[in-house]
């Protein structure tokens, strides 16, 4: 589905609909929540991989513990996650996401801290209890803000450079979740050769496509 959703946003005449419909703010809702997806923030309503994290993480027990939403775009998974009671930090290397996310926390009056952060470099080194990625991860050098929602870099400098700082980290569990769309091979060769493993816990198909999130573990445990 991404696969065909992509054959199509690069085809002029889908790409000038696409762009011109997400050129201008639009809502986005989850169990009474609603946020305002800017332009240039990663919009939610045409992938699966957002709602299926909103409804993975619908059933964990986050009161009082702590999450991160590691490049949070409109931030609905971290609105929805301090309502079910968790202590949440939202980051994001998309300044126009984080100022979207304060506004959208007030109005939903949910309470998410918001930092700027590329990956883990601006982040507390205290472990998260939670840590929820749903990643860049086509393999393509991203030219503007927009494009670092979908492109994770040509050598996948994403995963690179996220595996090698979760790998020095302690954090309880991080899921991350990828389509049988990307090169999860790839990423998981990645993953291996910074002593991380990935382990399926839920995978759904819609449509055509599988998507599994995985949970990121030391080698050790
Ligand atoms: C696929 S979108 C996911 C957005 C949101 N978590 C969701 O599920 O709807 C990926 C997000 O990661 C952010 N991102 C990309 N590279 C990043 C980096 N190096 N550090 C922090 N965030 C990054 C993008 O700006 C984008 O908001």
């Amino acid at each position: 589905m991404i696969r065909k959703f992509i054959k199509h946003i690069t085809h002029p005449f889908f790409k000038f609909l696409t762009e011109s419909y997400f050129s201008k703010t639009r809502n986005y809702s989850y169990k009474g929540i609603t946020v305002k997806v800017v332009p240039s923030v990663f919009p939610p309503h045409h992938t699966i991989s957002t709602k299926i994290l909103l409804d993975y993480i619908a059933h964990l027990d986050l009161k009082n513990k702590t999450f991160l939403e590691l490049g949070c775009g409109s931030g609905i998974i971290s609105l929805f996650a301090a309502s079910k009671g968790a202590i949440v930090t939202a980051s994001d290397i998309n300044k126009k996401a984080l100022k979207a996310l304060d506004t959208a926390a007030e109005a939903n009056n949910l309470l998410v801290k918001t930092t700027y952060s590329d990956l883990f470099e601006a982040l507390d080194v205290a472990p998260f209890d939670w840590i929820i990625i749903n990643p860049p991860y086509y393999p393509k050098t991203p030219k503007s803000m927009k494009e670092k929602a979908w492109f994770c870099g040509a050598d996948f400098e994403y995963f690179k450079k996220a595996f090698q700082q979760v790998s020095k980290r302690n954090d309880a569990s991080i899921l991350m979740i990828l389509s049988q769309d990307c090169n999860i091979e790839k990423i998981n060769n990645i993953a291996t050769m910074h002593h991380l493993k990935l382990t399926s816990v839920f995978e759904k198909k819609v449509l055509a496509e599988k998507n599994y999130i995985f949970k990121i573990e030391t080698n050790a445990k």
